[in-house]
């Protein structure tokens, strides 16, 4: 089965062609046009601005990689939420006009399911597909999974596809988010968690002993806010180093090192109560490699398979939500009416649709 899958939450205009093969999905083509460079210069994703610049490209880059008349797309498959509702009704109009169009089915799917399943991505890179997909290992389910993005901090308990539990998310600021507010205090530009990655690389982690807030609570949840704040504190008794490149290093290297504490210890907690025969990392903060280096470590002394995602696809696309898509298609009640179906700002991971 061939989708076609349309992103748009926030400010990447994403498409991409993709086929189910066994348990993996092949990616024939994946196109991102990233509004960044735009959104910079607000210091943020100013959600208008963001739906004018989809509106522009969305249909150019269909033109580009799409048969026009639909031949060979069994199914449209869009990010119907969570995310930015002027940015998401761009994707969701389009794709609801080719769905009634073509007369294909019409696959709503959540962002976040999406960022999970890009971990059963199929590319070919320099391989012929055979090779690609003799050498792709599926994740073994069940799977406990780590989203972290700029919008989301969830563990998710994934039985099975389409089975889905949050177990655990944070109740405040998303880990990106965090990442993104410390850079704009340091001055440093949107998107931050690239930038604050960078600096961190070269600081000292335990110049500042920031706070990991709520280690000891018995459960899966999490809170970044307390951690910003004092990250604003710490950067406002000392204002006669905000030039100072080293302390700026110190400063990243020691938030970095806090989130990521937080977010591996959590998870390992999580791991060791739900026994999942795999983690996964999904998510922008997932291409973090202080992030994925100590999750592996963990995670492997745990005898628990750990497959960190393709840098890639860890940033928003359109491929993760066609594949998410291609698993939906095994179930029952996946697709929306064309002519009625509307973003849901609030949708969650394990939300589905009724036709
Ligand atoms: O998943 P994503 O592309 O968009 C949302 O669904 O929100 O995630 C974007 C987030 C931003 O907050 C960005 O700063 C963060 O991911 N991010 C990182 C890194 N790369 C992107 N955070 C930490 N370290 C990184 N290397
Ligand atoms: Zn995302």
């Amino acid at each position: 089965m061939k989708i076609l899958a349309i992103e748009s939450s926030c400010d990447e205009t994403a498409i991409a062609l993709l086929e189910r093969k066994g348990d993996g999905v092949y990616v024939e083509k994946n196109s991102v046009y990233s509004q960044v460079a735009t959104h910079a210069e607000f210091g943020g994703v100013v959600p208008e601005v963001a739906a004018r610049l989809h509106v522009e490209k969305i249909l150019p880059m269909l033109a580009k990689d799409v048969p026009h008349n639909g031949e060979g797309i069994d199914a449209i498959a869009v990010t119907a939420g969570p995310g930015l509702a002027p940015a998401l009704r761009v994707g969701v109009e389009t794709a609801k006009t080719l769905a009634w169009a073509w007369n294909k089915p019409l696959i709503p799917i959540s962002h976040l399911e999406g960022h999970i399943y890009a971990n059963w991505l199929v590319t070919p890179g320099a391989q012929e597909q055979k090779t690609a997909l003799e050498n792709f290992t599926p994740p073994t389910l069940p799977a406990l999974a780590l989203v972290v993005s700029g919008g989301h901090t969830e563990l998710i308990m994934m039985r099975a596809h389409g089975d889905f539990e949050r177990i655990g998310e944070t109740l405040d600021d998303a880990a990106g988010e965090a990442f993104d507010k410390v850079a704009n205090m340091l001055k440093l530009g949107y998107p931050g968690g690239p930038k604050v990655s960078a600096l961190a690389k070269e600081g000292d982690a335990a110049a500042y002993n920031f706070p990991r807030a709520m280690l000891d609570r018995d459960n899966f949840d999490m809170s970044f806010s307390g951690l910003k704040t004092s990250v604003l504190y710490t950067l406002r008794s000392n204002d006669d180093k905000l030039e100072d490149d080293q302390f700026k290093k110190d400063i990243c290297a020691s938030f970095e090192q806090a989130v990521v504490d937080v977010l591996v210890k959590k998870t390992i907690k999580a791991a060791k109560k739900f026994q999942p025969k795999t983690v996964l990392l999904a998510g922008g903060v997932a291409a973090n490699s202080a992030l994925r280096e100590r999750l592996a470590e963990e995670v492997q002394k745990l005898g628990i398979a750990f497959i960190p995602p393709e840098r890639a696809y860890t940033m928003d696309n359109a491929a993760m939500i066609g594949a998410a898509a291609a698993f939906r298609a095994d179930q029952k009640n996946i697709t929306a009416n064309p002519l009625t179906l509307e973003v849901n700002t609030n949708l969650d991971s394990f939300n589905t649709y009724e036709s």
